[in-house]
């Protein structure tokens, strides 16, 4: 995939927010008819807006002009139809002249996957210049939204970028481009358009953000505004969510089976819980996972799965994402250089004092045998309340845990002032307020886990997250 090396040139201006009042329904040109573009067709003319459809592929350009979907697609040959037939969709292989006689135009050419297995962005390429060619003579500020599902980066760097330069304009003031990503599924795709799992608008200005927003208003009156990057990974990020859902379903099936249990029976029980397992919990970046369940039982079903004879390569993979984690965090203490680090938080998670397989004590036991100095401070565990029961569990781990063991009773201190005083750098491994406060003021290395500090300049030290 082609990013422009300078593509922080071409980052669009950011204009001030100016309140837009839009009354008429935009003309708009969809550019590409396959599947997507198709339904769009239909959709925004069933929705009682003008539209244009280009492709260079005459087949599409007549089928779609002549009200017939170049694709089976429930429900589209009617939409098409009554398109055609009231005068709202026309079509043509003249992107010039659909941008020309249009207020907005939709891109939806393909991506397919380039040699290299990256994203192939030759068809985005062309048609931004051909639509920045368009738009030389144009003075009326026109709109482009970018459908097609492509590597973040790819709409500033690649598209916005070739308009302005083929069109002599800037971005975000003469022309604006958002990236809309397009969630609908083929042989449901017109139901989907109304009826969308959500609506994400990334745009480089303001008054694009609300031409869009208006124009999805009929189907979704409270879309997403995000930043353009943020839906161009939304896009993929859902999709590989999607086939991780259907590779676990499958596994737990083979799982199942293999144990002569009905796994329909186990993922119906298991889809009834929307606390825990279909909800949000678990779903943000943060630490790795451990405790006293979740890593065993991670095990326990890779172990089940071999003894069966069964592969599960989701599953067993788990255990190594989560060392990769680990070893992130280690990586970003090692990077401060600090010989003296302070902990925040030592159980696997606030609240309790359970230390079994907690795995910032990984890390620690990587810094302990590196020479560093270490101290503690976490809320459940201090030095005055028993810590032989869960000292026991440390001490029957890998090597280095074993050592720690015998020397983390001394790191522990009562206040996280007092570890910061004693530290050069801190790793927070608990999102306790307690540590904002006591690092608000505190310019030294941070190693935030947690994300307790995302907001940039929350504090006044230099702060890394593993996935921020
Ligand atoms: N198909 C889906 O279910 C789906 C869902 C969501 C997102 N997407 C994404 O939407 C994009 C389009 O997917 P699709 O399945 O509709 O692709 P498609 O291959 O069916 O259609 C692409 C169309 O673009 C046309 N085209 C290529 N270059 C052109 C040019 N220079 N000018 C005009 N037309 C041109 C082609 O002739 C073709 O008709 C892809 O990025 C895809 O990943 C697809």
């Amino acid at each position: 995939m082609l990013i422009a090396q300078s593509e922080e040139a071409f980052r669009p201006v950011r204009a001030p927010f100016v309140p837009v009042v839009i009354t008429d329904k935009p003309a708009i040109s969809v550019v590409g008819l396959g599947y997507v573009g198709a339904v769009t067709c239909g959709c925004l003319g069933g929705l009682g807006h003008r539209i244009v459809g280009v492709d260079i592929d005459p087949v599409k350009v007549s089928a779609v002009g002549e009200g017939r979907a170049p694709m089976h697609e429930a429900g589209l040959d009617a939409l098409l139809q009554d398109a055609v037939t009231t005068g709202l969709l026309s079509t043509t292989g003249d992107l010039a002249a659909a941008v020309a006689e249009t207020d907005v135009t939709f891109v939806s050419v393909g991506t397919p996957t380039a040699m290299d297995g990256g994203c192939d962005t030759r068809f985005i390429e062309a048609v931004a210049d051909g639509i920045g060619a368009a738009l030389r003579d144009k003075d009326d500020f026109h709109v482009i939204v970018l459908r097609c599902s492509v590597p973040p980066g790819t709409t500033n760097g690649v598209m916005t970028r070739r308009i302005a330069e083929a069109a002599g304009k800037r971005a975000g003031v003469d022309f604006g481009v958002a990236f809309v990503p397009e969630f609908l599924r083929e042989g449901a795709a017109v139901e989907d358009f109304h009826e969308p799992p959500k609506t994400v608008i990334g745009a480089t200005d303001p008054r694009t953000a609300a031409t869009i927003a208006r124009i999805f208003e009929p189907i979704e009156p409270d879309p997403l505004l995000t930043e353009v990057e943020t839906a161009e990974l939304v896009k993929l990020v859902d999709n590989v969510w999607h086939a991780t859902k259907v590779c676990f379903a499958n596994e737990v099936g083979r799982l199942s089976k293999s144990m002569g249990v009905d796994s329909r029976s186990v993922m119906d029980v298991f889809c009834r819980d929307t606390k825990l397992n279909l909800s949000e919990a678990y779903l943000r970046p943060g630490f790795a996972y451990g405790g006293s369940c979740l890593p065993k039982e991670v095990r326990a079903v890779s172990h089940l799965a071999g003894r069966n004879g069964v592969s599960l390569p989701l599953v067993d993979s788990l255990g190594r994402s989560n060392a990769v984690q680990i070893a992130e965090a280690l990586r970003l203490v090692r990077a401060t250089g600090a010989r003296r680090v302070g902990v925040l938080g030592l159980a696997f998670k606030p609240g309790t004092d359970d230390l079994r397989e907690s795995p910032i004590l990984e890390v620690m036991a990587e810094l302990t045998a590196d020479g560093v100095a270490l101290s503690a401070h976490d809320r459940a565990i201090t030095g005055r309340a028993p810590l032989a029961s869960q000292l026991a569990y440390v001490r029957h781990g890998a090597g280095g845990l074993a050592r720690l063991a015998r020397t983390l009773p001394q790191m522990l201190r009562d206040t996280p002032e007092a570890v910061i005083a004693e530290s050069d750098a801190v790793i927070v491994v608990h999102a306790d307020p307690a540590y904002r406060a006591a690092l608000a003021g505190v310019a030294m290395p941070v190693v935030d886990l947690v994300g307790l500090f995302r907001e940039e300049g929350s504090i006044p030290g230099q702060c890394e997250g593993i996935g921020w």
